[in-house]
């Protein structure tokens, strides 16, 4: 009787739509079914409802279950409505179900049940991205490409070498989305509103059958806190901004004509017939945009919130629900794209040493031939404004010859031999020398592969 008067009090006027969060709740339908069947469990076994009772209650979620979220009746949120849909199919003994718990802490126990999975799936998808970026850089341990700083040809490097760099950024991604899921792994059933219950509940029973890891011990800490919210969107956001990169990256390769992506992940225009164009991998560029906005988001919404529960919680989750499959979903997309592309091998090698990337490489045989390396570097420099992609071998060497003596009034042969300079001209041999820890040569490649 008295909770009809309190519900019928609330249950109307122009703001009721605004208020629910119903419609949204569908994405917590499961969590609340499974968190009502584990308090009711604990709820029995600590003698605080019989177990005639939570057996009917256990038999009216099943059913609430069957019927679907569409089939809920009116109510302020998921929460209150399983409650009367229960009530509905119990009778009043119906209403023992919400004993010692508040929405508060049902509520972000739910978000914590739905958000793990998540968080898993998008930590799921790193590793199969992370399993096609070995897999192609080990295809390609050998395979000479430019390396670019500032979009420039900078020195050349493999392909090998370049896929291990996002192997590495995807793994402490992945590291990051598991941080999150430990932290988001915890239970904070039983907190009750904030202040505890005067019942004699067992919190780590309900922890346990719901598969959480311990407790998130403060009942007012329970009830108010939603950092994980923030640390999973920042990991998805994070993540998001490593694959932006890499999407980047793949658009401009192909656009150079340096890889051909599969059919599958591409896309054509509806007019020009000749298109082909890199439409997953923008996609996954522009995935980037919403998840930093979801991740400033989250924040903003968190910034200042008093303790303990205020309403303004009510809009913080569903959108980071929604991040993780976006972002899940576009880290599977880029893993497709990465496993599928064709790397142009020639004319990757043909490009590699343009730009007199391999300057580097001379200053650096000059260093070991004994010269300081500022003096080789000025060499190098000045060499270089008059060297050409066209230039030979041994027309590069005769230029840098030229201007080591204008500098240093010494041959290079003082220094180095005239081979060992055309070697260091050659963009393969280039990288070969380059063979320090997690450097470029195969040989450091096939070293980290291994790892
Ligand atoms: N649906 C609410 C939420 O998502 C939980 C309800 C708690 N409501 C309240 N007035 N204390 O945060």
């Amino acid at each position: 009787g008295g909770t009809a008067v309190r519900r019928d009090r609330f249950s109307g006027g122009p703001a009721r739509a605004f208020l629910s969060s119903l419609a949204a709740d569908e994405a917590i339908f499961a969590a609340d079914l499974a968190v009502d069947r584990a308090h009711v469990v604990m709820l029995a076994e600590q003698g605080i409802v019989d177990d005639a009772v939570a057996g009917e209650v256990l038999a009216a979620l099943d059913d609430v279950e069957a019927a679907g979220h569409g089939a809920l009746p009116d109510g302020e949120d998921v929460h209150e409505a399983i409650e009367t849909a229960v009530i509905d199919r119990v009778g009043p003994d119906g209403g023992r179900m919400h004993t010692a718990r508040s929405r508060n802490d049902e509520v972000a126990t739910c978000i914590r049940y739905r958000l793990r999975e998540d968080l898993l799936a998008v930590a799921e998808a790193t590793l199969t991205l992370r399993e096609a970026l070995l897999d192609v850089a080990s295809e390609h341990a050998e395979t000479v490409m430019p390396g670019y700083t500032h979009l420039q040809p900078a020195q050349p490097t493999t392909v090998g070498h370049y896929l291990l760099s996002y192997a590495g950024g995807v793994g402490r991604d992945t590291e990051r989305l598991l941080g999150a899921y430990d932290r988001t792994n915890r239970s904070p059933l039983g907190g009750a509103a904030f202040a505890g219950t005067p019942f004699d509940v067992d919190r780590e029973r309900t922890a346990d059958l719901l598969g959480f890891d311990g407790l998130v011990h403060n009942s007012m800490d329970a009830a108010s806190a939603r950092d994980f919210l923030a640390e999973a969107a920042t990991a998805c956001a994070t993540l998001s901004t490593t694959l932006s990169g890499l999407a980047e990256d793949l658009i401009l390769f192909s656009n150079k004509g340096f890889l051909e992506l599969s059919d599958d992940y591409s896309s054509t225009s509806s007019i020009m017939p000749q298109k082909k164009n890199p439409d997953t991998l923008e996609l996954t560029r522009g995935v980037a945009g919403d998840a930093i906005g979801e991740a400033t988001g989250t924040l903003s919404l968190l910034k200042g919130l008093p303790r303990a529960y205020n309403r303004d919680l009510q809009r913080a989750h569903a959108s980071v629900f929604e991040i993780a499959d976006d972002v899940r979903e576009a880290t599977e997309v880029a893993a497709g794209a990465v496993a599928t592309a064709d790397w142009a091998v020639e004319d990757l090698a043909a490009a590699a040493g343009d730009g007199f990337s391999t300057a580097t490489g001379v200053a650096d045989l000059l260093a070991t031939g004994g010269m300081p390396f500022r003096t080789a570097h000025e060499i190098v420099a000045a060499a270089a404004e008059g060297i050409d992609d066209a230039d030979d071998p041994a027309t590069a060497a005769a230029k840098v010859d030229e201007a080591a003596r204008e500098i240093t009034g010494e041959p290079l042969s003082a220094y180095v031999s005239r081979e060992e300079v055309e070697a260091a001209l050659d963009p393969t041999e280039s990288v070969a020398s380059r063979d320090s820890t997690g450097g470029p040569a195969p040989d450091a490649v096939a070293e980290a592969l291994a790892a």
